[in-house]
């Protein structure tokens, strides 16, 4: 497509923005947290922090180039530089269109939790919150109808294009989310007792070490950063060639642990502070939190304040999810961009019905009786519902072979000069660094990539 025609982004802060806004979701926000603190804060966050030195940052930058080099789709862009690994930006499209369907659901969720916290301004927050959370997933009707509305309104941002919609809507949400973590940070630290969560999450205690957590964090790293997946691939071909992209490549990573740790910040100590131990993410969000909400004064502002920052969190990472899909269909088969958009929200709400409903509320039964489509929701793949089975496909098996392969096909065939000629401009900036970029891209990630997928495989 000729560079004048092709969608391209208004401004380099708009990119970082609209790139920031994809990798800043609920990865972060509860994922991040609740792994933290499962493996010991400090240790923790440190060994994440080596990964996205070693292996998240040459990564980040590799399919940044990709993208711009090409002003492809991960598809085409793959094609055009090298036919054998086409089938990488297929992974990347498949996760791209697969993930939402499930991503909307939890969506949905956080729109509706911003909408009952509203309410407890006037009315009393329910005595049983897992309950009323258990309840809440369980109705077929309700969740869906929120994941609907998510949906439409990452539909409409992507609707209205690059610059118009995903940028414009990024350049005012990023900074809006950046202000309310902040804010909840101070009210948490500001709590009676929180110093002990502060130490737990910056000490690094080298006895907390363990295994799990190592791999914990490579794979944390990966999804928070949305690598393997065509997005940096599809954002970077909207990237202008003057671009400071070597400016750019860094400050997502930056920005994005920032938002990890002051997620951490604003969670663990109030969690500790109110003896609750952190939980898995979902319980995290929806149970633990409103609990401490509960008991802390002016609770329920806090709680709308934590729920709009995920909501906000949440569809700038959704966009760009969908936006893979829809890039596809603009350059692959020549659709107009509204048209895509409807197709891919369309494919999105019919998928994200059976993920709604395989919460493992519906019995097969009832939803047969209820929802033809309903069907799937009680379909099993290697013992795990259509939810799960979604997430894990895409997360830990699609996304990680296309990083493996990204490094390699960088490392080994494209080559790192290329990488860098293409990131500094044609050389237009001085060319740093080859050596180690090209040691850490022909071996450390693609280690990294095969023990994250040698674990997936094995709690399958
Ligand atoms: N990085 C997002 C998060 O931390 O939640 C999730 C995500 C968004 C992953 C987009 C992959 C992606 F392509």
């Amino acid at each position: 497509m000729a560079e004048e025609s092709r969608s391209q982004w208004g401004s380099s802060f708009g990119f970082i923005m609209a790139l920031a806004g994809s990798a800043v979701g609920l990865g972060n926000l509860w994922k991040f947290p609740y792994m933290a603190g499962k493996n010991g804060g400090g240790i923790f966050l440190l060994v994440y922090i080596i990964f996205i030195l070693i292996a998240g940052l040459p990564l980040v930058l590799g399919e940044m180039a990709i993208g711009r080099h090409t002003r492809l789709e991960p598809v085409s862009a793959f094609e055009r530089l090298d036919k054998r690994f086409t089938f990488v930006g297929v992974l990347g499209v498949l996760s791209g269109v697969l993930i939402p369907c499930y991503y909307v659901v939890i969506g949905g969720w956080v729109l509706a939790y911003v909408f009952r916290f509203v309410t407890y301004i006037t009315e009393a927050m329910p005595p049983d919150i897992a309950g009323s959370f258990t309840s809440f997933i369980a109705n077929p009707w309700e969740p869906l109808l929120w994941q609907t509305l998510f949906l439409i309104g990452s539909a409409w941002i992507i609707y209205r294009g690059v610059e118009k919609g995903i940028e414009k809507f990024s350049k005012i949400m990023m900074p809006i989310l950046f202000v309310l973590l902040l804010v909840m940070v101070v009210r948490s630290l500001t709590l009676p007792g929180v110093w002990e969560g502060v130490v737990f999450l910056f000490k690094p205690d080298l006895s907390a070490l363990t295994l799990n957590g190592v791999m914990d964090a490579m794979g944390q790293m990966f999804w928070s950063l949305s690598l393997g997946m065509g997005i940096i691939i599809t954002y970077g071909s909207y990237m202008r060639k003057k671009t400071n992209m070597l400016r750019g490549a860094l400050i997502i990573p930056v920005l994005d642990t920032a938002a990890a740790v002051m997620a951490g910040l604003c969670i663990l100590p109030a969690v500790f502070a109110f003896g609750i131990e952190p939980t898995q993410g979902t319980t995290l969000t929806f149970i633990t939190l409103p609990q401490v909400f509960a008991q802390m004064p002016l609770g329920i502002l806090f709680g709308i304040l934590f729920f709009v920052l995920l909501f906000l969190a949440a569809i700038t990472s959704n966009v760009s999810l969908m936006e893979v899909g829809v890039g596809y269909l603009i350059d692959r088969h020549k659709m107009h961009r509204r048209k895509a958009a409807i197709v891919i929200s369309l494919f999105t709400l019919i998928l994200s019905i059976p993920a709604s409903l395989s919460m493992g509320i519906i019995s097969g039964d009832a939803v047969l009786g209820f929802l033809r489509i309903g069907f799937l929701a009680d379909v099993r793949l290697f013992n795990l519902n259509f939810f799960d089975f979604i997430d894990y496909i895409a997360q830990n098996i699609f996304m990680i072979v296309a990083g493996l392969f990204t490094s390699i096909f960088i490392g080994y065939y494209w080559g790192v000069e290329n990488m860098l000629k293409e990131a500094t401009n044609d050389g237009e900036r001085p060319i740093r660094g080859v050596g180690v970029l090209r040691f850490l891209l022909r071996y450390v990630c693609p280690l990294v990539m095969v023990v994250v997928l040698l674990r997936a495989l094995s709690i399958l």
